[in-house]
């Protein structure tokens, strides 16, 4: 059996959750490769909107059991608190969600580090969630991190105050103020309710979950331009959000991948600091986040919104090797005057049609196609034989473009609203 993985090909929020709750029924684990509470993953069903940050979006099904992967950043407090909102569906949470040893944990002080960096940054700030992503990531890959793992270790406390000595000596070069105590003290109390979790070792699970003809879901958190290294760096998280993440992220050999579904929305959106060669600063980009919801589900904070940008998504399909395309909030422009579909760039006073290596600053204009858009109400299309003509039109050019179909179409938050190709 080979292990499925469904990203995002934008800047996040593509609509990830929603599309592993609907496709969860399907598989018997799902597992999120990295991140960690910067996600908000939105999932939609019986009237009821559910947002999860650390959690997989498969979690609402009875059969599957979820993982939170090696490769993810855990803060104990956010997801004590993502617990304490599940605990009215009856879900039986032990049974059904594990951890892996080798995932990080967010100290109190890796959150400190964030904001001081942020603040310290000015102008040139990332425009970060502010939840230790990037510290914590930081203390990874620099050797000094603390593991779930190490939870169970009579050293832990120690292990712990060695961490935050060495964070309170760096905290020391920024004017921020703080009283930890006061932070550590929910910290701590949220490792006890962590503890009540089964902690795995990821990669053996895995492994012999294949071994047993197990269908696994790896999910994504935010996208493949946030990726730390095929992003629009610096504007980037800190994890390797593309495909090749859910290998290290999980454990996963790469030939054990089976399909990639590469999501993105109909439009382009993107939250936080960083080019974005489509955004819009006019009425249509105004329409669209209206139109769209585009409010941050972690942050509250607004998403700038644009155009589609032809290759940005392109570089995005070959980075991951995107098999299956799937397209969110195809509701969302409804009866707008046309559409526009960027199909190159004007860069230097060169066109081109790839994503070169930088594209911060200002030199950088897209070039667009017009397409007609569709009058009709999507929302309530249950099949694609129910597509206007201009949306199949619309489909059609994509797939022409991407090389890839587009086998999936979500016309609404809710599971339902969502037509399979
Ligand atoms: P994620 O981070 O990729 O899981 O995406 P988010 O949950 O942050 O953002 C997607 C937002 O769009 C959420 O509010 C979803 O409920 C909503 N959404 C998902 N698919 C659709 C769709 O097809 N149409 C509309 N109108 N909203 C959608
Ligand atoms: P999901 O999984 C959209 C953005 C932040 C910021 C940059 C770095 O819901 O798609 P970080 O907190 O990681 O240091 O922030 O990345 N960002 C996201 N944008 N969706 C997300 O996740 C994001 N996670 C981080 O806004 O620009
Ligand atoms: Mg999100």
């Amino acid at each position: 059996m080979a292990v499925d993985i469904l990203l995002g090909l934008q800047w996040g929020d593509e609509g990830k959750g929603k599309i592993v709750d609907v496709q969860t029924k399907d598989y018997d684990i799902i597992a999120r490769f990295q991140g960690g509470p910067n996600a908000g993953h939105t999932l939609e069903f019986e009237g009821i909107k559910h947002v999860l940050h650390t959690i997989p979006s498969g979690i609402f099904h009875d059969k599957a059991i979820n993982i939170i992967g090696n490769g993810v950043v855990i803060d104990p407090v956010i997801f004590k608190k993502e617990l304490e909102k599940l605990a009215q569906f009856n879900l039986d949470i032990p049974s059904k969600l594990i951890v892996a040893r080798k995932a990080h944990l967010i100290l109190p002080t890796h959150r400190l580090l964030d904001a001081a960096s942020e603040s310290a940054k000015g102008k040139t700030k990332i425009g970060s969630t502010l939840k230790g992503i990037g510290p914590t990531y930081m203390d990874k890959t620099g050797r000094n991190g603390l593991r779930i793992g190490d939870i169970e270790l009579d050293s832990f406390k120690e292990k712990y105050n060695t961490l935050k000595e060495k964070h309170l000596e760096m905290l020391k070069h920024f004017e921020i103020q703080f009283d930890l105590e006061e932070l550590e003290k929910p910290w701590f109390e949220a490792i006890e309710d962590l503890k009540k979790l089964t902690f795995i070792d990821a990669e053996h699970y895995i492994a012999k979950a294949l071994k047993e003809g197990k269908k696994i879901l790896a999910e994504g958190a935010q996208g493949t331009l946030l990726d730390v290294d095929f992003g629009t760096y610096p504007f980037v998280t800190s994890s390797n959000t593309i495909s090749a993440g859910a290998c290290t992220g999980l454990g996963i050999a790469p030939n054990r991948v089976g399909k990639v579904f590469g999501i993105f929305k109909a439009y382009c959106t993107r939250v936080g600091s960083g080019p974005f060669p489509t955004e819009l600063f006019d009425e249509t980009g105004e329409r669209l986040q209206k139109a769209g919801n585009e409010f941050g589900a972690t942050t509250g904070r607004a998403r700038r919104c644009g155009w589609i940008d032809l290759p940005a998504l392109k570089y995005a399909i070959n980075i991951n090797g995107v098999t299956d395309l799937m397209m969110m909030k195809a509701d969302v422009l409804s009866d707008f005057p046309s559409l526009k579909v960027c199909t190159h760039y004007n860069y230097n006073g060169e066109t081109i049609d790839y994503l070169p290596y930088s594209i911060n600053g200002d030199d950088i204009e897209p070039i667009y196609k017009e397409l007609p858009c569709w009058k009709e109400d999507l929302t309530g299309v249950t099949a694609e034989s129910e597509f206007p003509k201009e949306l199949n039109d619309y489909i059609a050019y994509l797939e022409a473009e991407l090389e890839v179909p587009i086998t999936l179409v979500s016309v609404g938050p809710d599971r339902k609203q969502t037509i399979l190709r």
